[in-house]
């Protein structure tokens, strides 16, 4: 085992693409130009670190190969390199690809040979901020989304280029070229394990005073674009009792969902709103928004949906009548990650680190992984967010705690290639 990364480190490489005004920001949207070159630095470097093969598949996931002594499915480190807008972090995602490409640098320059192929995945488009389907190109990959609905899917009116014509994921994956030949299936690619490497987004890590968190398993949760329609009327003439106000019922559903999720201990926010027509002296006559529910249990969180359906209905139609119409934008079920990945990383981090700075956790966020975990054997590695804070450019995790992660997640995979 190696136990030191010993090797000219290059954290940074993908920075430029897309960096923001802080030392710690990034604005990278999946499939924007950035994402582009972000996406072409992978490929050359892989390359020269001894990836053989590269499969670009139909929603531009790649996998960079490194042959081991016998052929058969590799063992895959992967994450995504794309960002919130905010600006977001340089971590989130970005670490688990970039501790990926060094994990095959610290292979070359010790001539390590494994049993089976090694790879590092760059997924497309995990964060659904652009395109409004979270964990999208690894759940086509796993069969949980369908190739022609992923391809359909629209950039947010906030986020797109041109908010007049709405882009789809299949117009940006052909202008960046990057809508590769392999079928996204995970038959046609499949994986024999996948470990990602990421930052916890959260706070108990630091709090605990703990470097690695061995992860067991996640969050249930549901996407929903609603549409609530009422009417354009004069602000100054139209009485309160004539008005059909967008956007009173859409303050009142999101007060309302945070309170019905709470009383199931989940979690519901809003993070996309926008109202027409814009103006301070016109009632809004239509709003879009979106609603994120989420509970460890699947089930849970289905009964937080219907409680906030059945409420929400009632409230818009007290609003003089608006209307309300829901669209589902994103089902991601609470994921089972495999026991002996999870062994591997555990004796990965005691090696690292010590019995006594990891901790076992469970991950507030959605990821890559639990799609990939529906199909291989998968786990997960988290190392601490500083504040807790994630998903704003103050994200911040320091070289060091990057380089543990990194280290866990080489010899997590090392150990598995082996058992
Ligand atoms: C997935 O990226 C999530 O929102 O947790
Ligand atoms: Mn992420
Ligand atoms: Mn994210
Ligand atoms: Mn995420």
């Amino acid at each position: 085992m190696h136990d030191s990364l010993h090797h000219t480190c290059q954290w940074g490489a993908t920075a430029p693409f897309g960096a923001g005004p802080l030392e710690t920001g990034m604005r990278r949207l999946s499939l924007d130009d950035n994402d582009a070159k972000a996406r072409q630095w992978f490929v050359d470097e892989t390359r020269a670190l001894g990836c053989t093969e590269h499969i670009v598949d139909e929603l531009g996931n790649t996998f960079a190969i490194r042959p081991g002594r016998h052929s058969g499915p590799p063992t895959a480190m992967g994450s995504h390199l794309d960002t919130q807008p905010g600006p977001g972090g340089r971590y989130d995602g970005i670490l688990g690809v970039h501790a990926g490409v060094e994990a095959l640098r610290v292979m070359k320059e010790n001539n390590v040979e494994t049993h089976y192929p090694v790879c590092v995945v760059n997924w497309t488009n995990e964060e659904g901020a652009r395109f409004p389907y979270s964990v999208m190109a690894s759940s086509v990959w796993a069969g949980l989304l369908g190739k022609e609905e992923a391809w359909a899917i629209r950039e947010v009116p906030s986020l797109a280029t041109d908010p007049s014509s709405p882009k789809t994921v299949k117009q940006e994956l052909k202008r960046i070229g990057w809508l590769g030949p392999a079928k996204c299936d995970y038959r046609e690619v499949p994986l024999g394990a996948h470990f990602e490497l990421h930052i916890e987004q959260g706070p108990v890590l630091e709090r605990e005073g703990k470097k690695i968190g061995v992860v067991l398993g996640g969050q249930a949760y549901r996407w929903f674009t609603l549409e609530i329609g009422g009417q354009e009327a004069h602000t100054g003439a139209t009485p309160y009792a004539n008005r059909a106000d967008a956007l009173q019922a859409a303050a009142r559903i999101i007060v309302m969902s945070k309170a019905k999720a709470g009383e199931h201990q989940g979690l519901c926010s809003t993070g996309v709103l926008s109202l027409q027509p814009g103006s301070t002296n016109t009632i809004p006559g239509k709003v879009v928004m979106s609603l994120d529910i989420r509970h460890q249990d699947e089930a849970v969180v289905g009964a937080i949906e219907e409680a906030i359906r059945n409420e929400a209905d009632a409230i818009a139609e007290s609003e003089g009548g608006c209307t309300l119409s829901w669209r589902l934008d994103s089902d991601s079920k609470a994921p089972k990650f495999d026991a002996a990945c999870i062994q591997a990383v555990k004796d990965s981090a005691t090696e690292a680190v010590g019995r006594d700075k990891w901790m076992e956790l469970r991950s507030g966020a959605g990821h890559d992984t639990f799609a990939a975990s529906t199909r291989c054997p998968a786990t997960m590695i988290f190392v601490p967010s500083k504040g807790g804070i994630s998903h704003n450019e103050k994200e911040y995790t320091s070289k060091e705690d990057c380089a543990i992660g990194a280290q866990v997640l080489l010899g997590a995979v090392l150990r598995y290639d082996a058992h």
